[in-house]
């Protein structure tokens, strides 16, 4: 029960425009937000290399000549500044978060959405893990880079711009300084940065690998403790939170190196500077206001390599994790609907197979040409064992999976022919899954029709003659259920989906269950119920229930994806192959499933 890790998915990417411009197609309903942000973000831009302006107009000004009123008034301009910048910060800073989560909003919307009409295969394929990492942690980069990255980006290039053009203008050689020297600052940030989240992502990774062991560790608990395992269990989570503490201790380390470095290389080239003009004013080229000027300047210059240094970080993340997220927008169901499919009229209930052929993946068939015919309001029984395909006929029956020859017709319409959602309004199934939400017994039931009322809802229990099964419950049909059914016995669980498959009132019923022992009076009682549910309905049923095998109008023999036998339970008797062999050893050994006849 070792975690193994998955393979690691890439966190950056270069910068990609068209997926960039993808990203921001969000903002198109937003069209105004955004476009205010912009305004706000030039002004910004602007606005903090003139705050450096002023600072130094005011000393080598005013101060510098003992103009008492004259710094006054500086000063006063320059608080008027500051103020007006910090306001145009908090308006920047809350526009937007409005405009991150207005996309974020949709965007989940639109993923969850496209997950919902995605095929069975593609959920028998994918890890539900991966699913829930592009919805929550790959959507959140994405706001990330639509909240902060391009706005932040061009605050802080603006500002780069607007102090250089100053610089230029006071001191061009100084400049030229500085020119060389604002590569190297950049380089050594990504350096470091690079390094820094390389570290970063080995901690998340192995934290990763920590939660799924405990989660792993948690659904499998019966098998642990079952099997005394709590010991070796143990062992190998120490050691995977061993690892997690030392990659935590190496990101640590990397970034109280980076920070200090960072800081002191600002002084280090500030110092340069004053070397180099305190120089030439020593020397008389200059003048000593423009070398304040300047100073002040290139400190707004340098300041903002850093968060641009950031911010190309986050871009780079956010386009990995835009990349996952369009991945699977842009992943196409293998099969859907027909473009010209049209609605399936109610129907009476006639379903035939006409030399079906069907595998779930290339080269593996699991039915050979089946055939089969089916009356409204008939019962098919399914027998066969384990394997022999008999849930994959109804899987067929329901079209979640699509036949590769052959037709499947429900009164006369070919289902290939018809829009998935107008023929499973008309199905029910009950399927080995049992699946239930985590709710109220009662809105569990009511998923089936959910416009039910309360009563509606305790009829169908009560048409089933099985109310009071549910009535007996802690807290009758408010009684919660945990995820998957968690708090319900299994003959409770079976209880709740005969009536939701009873309140939904289809016209073809599919009951697949799992084999289950059930006590001998609740399992007469859920016989009784399942032959007023199956009254009057097309009915496909993987029979466990000798008495529904009994009364079927047909029972299909599976071997292998064939139909190796058909007829009804005397007939089939009578003939003496197969089903009679296999309900010989059912009648002399009760202990065998009976789905498995
Ligand atoms: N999602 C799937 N992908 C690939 N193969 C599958 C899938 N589901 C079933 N199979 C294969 O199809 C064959 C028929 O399976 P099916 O589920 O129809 O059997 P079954 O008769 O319902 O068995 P059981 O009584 O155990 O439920 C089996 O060989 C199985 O391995
Ligand atoms: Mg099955």
């Amino acid at each position: 029960m070792k975690a193994v890790p998955s393979p690691a998915e890439p966190d950056q990417k270069p910068l990609d425009f068209a997926l960039v411009r993808r990203i921001f197609g969000y903002t198109k309903p937003y069209a105004r937000l955004r476009n205010a942000l912009f305004a706000l973000v030039a002004l910004r831009s602007v606005q903090l290399p003139l705050i450096a302006w002023t600072t130094a107009a005011v000393i080598s000004g005013p101060i510098a000549r003992h103009d008492v009123r004259a710094t006054v008034w500086g000063v006063a301009g320059y608080l008027a500044l500051t103020g007006f910048t910090s306001l145009c910060f908090v308006y920047r800073q809350r526009l937007a978060l409005l405009l991150g989560e207005a996309v974020v909003h949709d965007l989940r919307l639109q993923v969850y959405e496209h997950l919902l009409r995605l095929p069975m295969s593609f959920f028998k394929k994918v890890q539900v893990g991966k699913l829930i990492g592009r919805i929550t942690s790959d959507v959140d980069v994405v706001r990330v880079c639509v909240q902060d990255v391009a706005f932040i980006s061009i605050v802080q290039l603006g500002s780069m711009l607007v102090s250089a053009g100053l610089m230029l203008y006071y001191d061009w050689q100084l400049f030229l300084v500085v020119l060389v020297m604002a590569p190297v600052l950049w380089g050594m940030l990504r350096h470091f940065r690079r390094r820094l989240s390389a570290a970063y992502r080995a901690q998340q990774e192995s934290f990763s690998r920590v939660a799924a062991t405990l989660a792993e560790s948690v659904s499998g608990i019966r098998e642990i403790q079952g099997f005394v395992r709590q010991d070796i269990n143990g062992g190998l989570f120490q050691q995977l939170i061993y690892d997690h503490s030392r990659y935590n201790m190496i990101s640590a380390q990397q970034s109280a190196i980076f920070l200090p470095l960072l800081e002191f290389n600002g002084q280090l080239f500030l110092s340069i500077l004053l070397v180099v003009g305190g120089y030439q004013a020593l020397g008389g080229e200059v003048r000593l206001d423009a070398l304040i000027q300047f100073l002040f300047l290139s400190n707004a210059f340098f300041g903002a390599i850093s968060p641009l240094g950031n911010q190309y970080n986050q871009a780079l993340t956010a386009m990995a994790g835009a990349e996952r997220v369009f991945g699977l927008l842009d992943t196409q169901p293998e099969w859907s609907d027909a473009p010209d499919a049209g609605e399936l009229p109610p129907l009476s209930g006639r379903v035939e197979f006409r030399g079906v052929t069907f595998a779930y993946e290339p080269g593996r068939t699991v039915l050979h040409d089946v055939s089969f015919a089916v009356e409204p309001g008939q019962t098919v029984a399914l027998v066969g064992y384990t394997g022999s395909g008999k849930s994959s006929i109804v899987n067929l029956v329901a079209k979640l999976y699509l036949a590769q020859s052959g037709h499947i017709l429900v009164d006369g319409h070919d289902i290939q022919r018809v829009t998935s959602l107008s023929l499973h309004r008309q199905i029910a199934s009950v399927t080995q899954d049992n699946f239930l939400f985590a709710s109220t017994v009662l809105e569990n039931i009511r998923l089936a029709r959910p416009q039910a009322s309360d009563a509606e809802v305790v009829g169908a229990a009560r048409a089933l003659d099985i109310a009071d099964l549910i009535e007996d419950l802690p807290r009758g049909f408010q009684t919660e259920v945990g995820e998957k059914g968690a708090g319900l016995s299994l003959g409770q669980r079976q209880v709740v989906c005969f009536v939701r498959a009873m309140l939904a009132d289809p016209r073809i019923l599919i009951l697949d269950e799992a084999t289950s022992s059930v006590d001998t009076v609740t399992e007469s009682r859920l016989q009784h119920a399942l032959s007023k549910l199956l009254l009057g309905r097309t009915s496909f049923v993987v029979a466990h229930r000798l008495s529904t095998i009994r009364h079927a109008d047909l029972v299909l023999v599976l071997e292998q994806g064939r139909i190796v036998e058909r007829g009804n339970h005397r007939q089939l008797l009578a003939q003496g192959g197969r089903y009679a062999r296999m309900y010989q050893q059912f009648v002399s050994s009760t202990d065998l499933p009976v789905a498995t006849l």
